[in-house]
């Protein structure tokens, strides 16, 4: 009995030091046969950590995470996620865990013939069938709370700024409760202020919901605000990695350049 229990504390102090959420290995994807993007990429997130990619504009960002929830199929590598490995899940079991995980992607449109409510009852529907109409609407409510729009609730996408439309796009991501979120270029395209107030709203995520996320973006404001970590892609691999505070002091040139 006494060795059981020993056992089970062992089990659970093992448990405390948890495997990465996200952890990808020696990933490759060439496209077009010569178009080699990756090249070999590692990384991995920890569990509650924010993860920034830098990188210049083509160098693979976007298709390292598509890989990881399986829009992309990469060529080789493994890519596991919740210590699940996500190359070998069925078409079921990918859904399954996509469900799991929330991602502002750059293009995510709202419908725009859709007020704020319908847009994210519809995609709370569409993922949890069993909840009654009033069980939506309280979703609805809440996720429209975490971003700080009640107020938009009854209005069309396009009467929102953009700003706001990307608010909304990201009350749609949290309406599903994910466990990680890939954001892709979050505040492209918005002006200064309102940028800044989407970083906070991510750092806010983070700590409201014990997200896992990683941030895609040149936005080195955003960078400096969310990133637990960053990790630099370059040439298909990941070039440099550290803290916003090391890599702005990295002794390679090419990296302290993004933060100039
Ligand atoms: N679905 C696709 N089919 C063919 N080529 C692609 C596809 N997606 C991305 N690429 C190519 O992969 C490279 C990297 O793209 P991407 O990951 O979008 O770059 P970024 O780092 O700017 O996000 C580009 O050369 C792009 O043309
Ligand atoms: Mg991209």
């Amino acid at each position: 009995m006494i060795k059981e229990k020993e056992n089970t504390d062992e089990t659970k102090s093992k448990e405390k030091k948890q495997a990465p959420i996200i952890e990808i290995k020696d990933l490759h994807k060439t496209f077009g046969g010569d178009n080699k993007v990756l090249k070999g990429v590692n990384l991995t997130v920890n569990k509650g950590e924010d993860l920034v990619i830098l990188g210049r504009s083509g160098s693979g960002k976007s298709v390292t995470i598509k890989c990881i929830v399986g829009l992309i199929e990469p060529d080789k590598g493994e890519i596991k996620v919740f210590g699940e490995n996500v190359l070998n899940l069925d078409k079921n079991e990918l859904n399954k865990m996509r469900v799991r995980i929330g991602f502002l992607f750059q293009s995510a449109a709202l419908y725009d013939s859709m007020s704020v409510r319908e847009n994210l009852a519809f995609t709370l529907a569409a993922h949890k069938r069993d909840l009654s109409a009033e069980e939506i609407e309280n979703e609805v409510m809440e996720a429209l709370e975490n971003v700080g729009l009640q107020d938009a609730v009854d209005k069309m996408p396009a009467e929102l700024s953009g700003g706001m439309r990307k608010r909304i796009g990201l009350a749609r991501t949290l309406i599903l409760k994910p466990e990680i979120i890939l954001y892709d270029e979050p505040t492209t395209g918005l002006d200064t202020i309102t940028s800044r107030e989407i970083s906070e709203l991510i750092l806010d995520i983070k700590h409201k919901q014990k997200t896992s996320s990683i941030i895609i973006t040149h936005d080195m404001a955003c960078a400096k605000l969310t990133a637990d970590r960053i990790m630099v892609l370059k040439e298909g691999v990941i070039h440099a990695e550290g803290t916003y505070e090391e890599l702005e002091k990295d002794e390679d040139e090419w990296v302290r350049s993004f933060f100039e």
